[in-house]
């Protein structure tokens, strides 16, 4: 039996009709950049996350990349951001040439951990970005004190996290000033190509973000700002209106995935609880948790990915492989230690959280399609391999 990490295939398949109908409409129309479907997927995400307004764009990075700009982040202002994420979320704030400021996680969710964002603010603190890793919200309440305290805007990275809701039913892109998402094809609302979106509550904001992502244009040819081309094609967003309706469906599959797999690797004898920090000799693969380490009320995570922590990672990962079980890791290497961020003297005893995740999480499939019984042959394998 084969497991791949994901088959993009199988979700296309029974989509086929549908979305060659979208995209044959795009191609009569010629009208191929910024129009109706893009107004209309716009529409729609921005009632899904609960927002008035989103603003599509050419990827997730440009997305963080607008949200910023439209912030008017300057050289040498500080974005505080967890140091363990997906690079764009740092790229972006250097690339304008701010700095950014990285802190570490909580064990428990993988999360930024809020006490440590608090810790790094500083007078030139311009914007703290928390990321909804592998498809859980960030613990936004205490996030947002924080925030409030000090006046400083929050960006939610929601690249990972579209309908991801935080543990009080809030979702995700509608707590914080703006929320940026990614339609990358491995994302659970996957584009042809790359796309993103902004969302916001803010009116003056969604004016801005709009200018921004054609040149700061408005209006034609005359530009108050400069923006930049971050426009969305009719393509990308035709295809994502006709993905869009059976989103919800594969939240379930993820999340009933999720489940069975935890079921199992306790069933099992691997693990004896989830969101366990530690390794002992009942835990021995540690169970990705639903809530923060603070606790409460569970969050609702819509599992892009199902991120468990073993020891001899890399090993599994070979076994795994040797038996056609694919996997990843997200991510091997934290911010603070990544070559391009040197010059910022990052001590790397600050992020011992981050550290331990980076050297050992793994994501296992998880995608929607996925069939209990290749969940089971993953199980058994992982079982096979710490029996070793
Ligand atoms: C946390 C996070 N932020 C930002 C991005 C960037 O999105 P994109 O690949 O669409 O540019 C990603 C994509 O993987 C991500 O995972």
């Amino acid at each position: 039996m084969k497991v791949p990490l994901l088959d993009l295939k199988l979700q296309y398949a029974p989509l086929h009709n549908d979305v060659s109908e979208a995209m044959l409409r795009v191609a009569q129309s010629q009208v191929l950049v910024l129009g109706p479907e893009t107004a209309k997927l716009e529409q729609t995400l921005a009632a899904y996350t609960d927002c008035a307004y989103a603003v599509g764009c050419s990827s997730g990075t440009d997305a963080l990349l607008m949200a910023l700009m439209a912030l008017d982040i300057q050289p040498g202002d500080e974005v505080i951001m967890p140091t363990f994420s997906f690079f764009a979320t740092a790229g972006v704030v250097a690339r304008l040439h701010a700095k950014p400021v990285f802190v570490d996680s909580d064990p428990v969710s993988f999360n930024v951990d809020p006490e440590k964002i608090r810790q790094a603010i500083t007078s030139k603190t311009k914007a703290i970005i928390p990321v909804h890793l592998f498809g859980q919200s960030s613990d936004m309440d205490a996030i947002m004190a924080i925030a409030n305290e000090h006046n400083i805007p929050v960006i939610e990275d929601g690249a990972q996290a579209l309908g991801t809701q935080y543990k009080d039913g809030r979702k995700s892109g509608s707590i914080g000033l703006m929320g940026c998402f990614s339609f990358y094809p491995t994302k659970n609302l996957g584009a042809f190509g790359d796309a993103g979106l902004v969302t916001t509550n803010d009116e003056q904001l969604y004016i801005k973000l709009k200018q921004m992502r054609n040149h700061g244009m408005e209006p034609r040819y005359y530009h108050k700002f400069v923006g930049g081309n971050f426009r969305i094609d009719e393509i990308q967003s035709a295809v994502l209106n006709a993905k869009y309706p059976h989103l919800e469906n594969w939240h379930s599959g993820r999340q009933a995935n999720a489940a069975y797999y935890t079921e199992l690797l306790l069933q099992h004898g691997l693990a004896t609880t989830t969101g366990c920090t530690e390794f002992t000799s009942t835990e021995k693969v540690l169970l990705p948790a639903e809530v923060h380490k603070t606790g409460g009320a569970k969050n609702h995570h819509i599992f892009n990915q199902y991120c468990i922590r073993v020891q001899k990672r890399d090993e599994l990962r070979q076994f795994l492989a040797s038996k056609e079980i694919g996997s990843e890791i997200y991510y091997p290497v934290p911010f603070h230690r990544q070559e391009c961020f040197a010059y910022l003297g990052c001590n790397d005893a600050d992020f011992p959280v981050a550290n331990a995740l980076a050297d050992t999480v793994m994501a296992l499939p998880i995608f929607p399609e996925l069939q209990r019984e290749q969940i089971e042959f993953v199980v058994q394998t992982i079982k096979e391999f710490i029996s070793l």
